[in-house]
C-alpha cells in the first residue's frame, strides 16, 4: 500500500509531533498509552518523523498528558450514558478508539480539513462518529453538532494555539450552544510557551504558540456559567505513575517550583446544569 504524502503545515506538523509520540510510546516496555493504531498509523504516513523533536525521551510525558485525558473522557461517559463528545483540535489522535465509546455516544472530532483529510486516509471510519473540518474559531462549527445530550468538550494541546481573545469566545460559544457538560483541555504557562516555541520556530519557522495562561482558574471569569473543578499538573497526575522512576522523583521535586509545576496543566471545567439538557 502506498503512502500518504503530507504537506507539512503548521497544523500538520504539530499533529504528527502527538501522533509520533505516542507511536514511541508504543514501543516501549512498559508503554505509558500501549496506543497500537498510533504506532500502525505512522507507517502510513511518507514522511521522515525523527526531524519533529519528539523524543523516546520526551515521548513518554506527551503520553501521560493522552492518557490522563482519556481517563477523563472516561469518567464523563461513566456518568452519562448518552452524551455528545466533541475533541477540538484532535489532529491524528485516535482517541476515539481508544476510549471506544458505546452506542449511544456521538463523537466529533475538528480540526482544520487538511489534518481531517490525512485523518480520514491512516484511520478507518466507524458508527456514530463525524469529522468536522474547520477552525475551532469558527463559530459554525457548534452548529453542526447536536445540542440535545451532556456534552464533554476535550482540547488537548490546542488552546496554547488560540489567542487568548479566540480561546475565550470559544469558551464563551461552548457554554452558549451546550445547555450541560463539561469542558477539559490543558495549559501551558509562559516559560513552557517559551520553551515549545523555541522548537516550533526551529521546525516552522516562526513561534506558533500564543496563549500562556498562568492561572486557569482565571477563565471563570470568561462567563458565570464556568466551574473550574480541576486542575493537575500533568506530570504529577494519577497517570503519571506509569512514568519511570527517575521522571516521578523530578516531578515530585518540582511541584515545590510553581513555574515548573505549572508548565503544563490538565485542566476541567463545568458548565450549566443538567436540568438544562
Ligand atoms: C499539538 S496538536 C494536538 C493534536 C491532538 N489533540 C493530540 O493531542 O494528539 C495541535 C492540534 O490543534 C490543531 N489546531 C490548532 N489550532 C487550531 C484551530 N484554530 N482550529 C482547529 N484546529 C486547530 C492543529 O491542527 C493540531 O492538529
Amino acid at each position: 500500500m502506498s503512502q500518504v504524502k503530507v504537506q507539512l503545515g503548521e497544523a500538520m506538523g504539530t499533529s504528527l509531533i502527538t501522533l509520533y509520540g505516542k507511536a514511541l510510546d508504543a514501543r516501549m516496555s512498559p508503554s505509558v498509552l500501549g496506543d497500537e493504531m498510533a504506532a500502525q498509523a505512522i507507517d502510513k504516513i511518507d514522511y521522515d518523523f525523527t526531524k519533529l523533536g519528539m523524543t523516546p525521551k520526551l515521548a513518554p510525558n506527551a503520553a501521560v498528558r493522552t492518557k490522563h485525558f482519556d481517563n477523563w473522557t472516561r469518567e464523563f461517559l461513566a456518568t452519562h450514558d448518552e452524551a455528545t463528545v466533541v475533541h477540538l483540535g484532535a489532529g491524528l489522535d485516535p482517541r476515539v478508539w481508544r476510549v471506544d465509546p458505546a452506542a449511544d455516544v456521538d463523537w466529533y472530532d475538528v480540526d482544520y480539513p487538511d489534518v481531517l483529510d490525512v485523518r480520514a486516509k491512516i484511520f478507518p471510519e466507524r458508527q456514530h462518529y463525524r469529522m468536522i473540518g474547520c477552525s475551532v474559531t469558527d463559530p459554525d462549527w457548534l452548529a453542526q453538532v447536536p445540542a440535545d445530550r451532556p456534552t464533554l468538550i476535550v482540547a488537548e494541546g490546542l488552546t496554547m494555539y488560540l489567542r487568548p481573545q479566540q480561546g475565550h469566545e470559544l469558551f464563551r460559544r461552548i457554554v452558549e450552544r451546550f445547555p450541560h457538560g463539561t469542558i477539559t483541555f490543558d495549559t501551558h504557562n509562559r516559560l513552557a510557551v517559551r520553551l515549545v516555541n523555541k522548537n516550533l520556530t526551529r521546525l516552522f519557522g516562526a513561534p506558533l504558540l500564543h496563549w500562556a495562561i498562568e492561572d486557569p482558574r482565571e477563565l471563570e471569569a470568561v462567563d458565570a456559567r464556568l466551574r473550574c473543578t480541576d486542575v493537575v499538573s500533568t506530570l504529577l497526575s494519577p497517570s503519571a505513575a506509569a512514568l519511570p522512576k527517575a521522571t516521578r522523583i523530578f516531578a515530585k521535586l518540582m511541584r515545590h517550583i510553581r513555574a515548573l509545576r505549572d508548565m503544563s496543566l490538565c485542566v476541567r471545567y463545568e458548565f450549566g446544569t443538567a436540568d438544562r439538557a
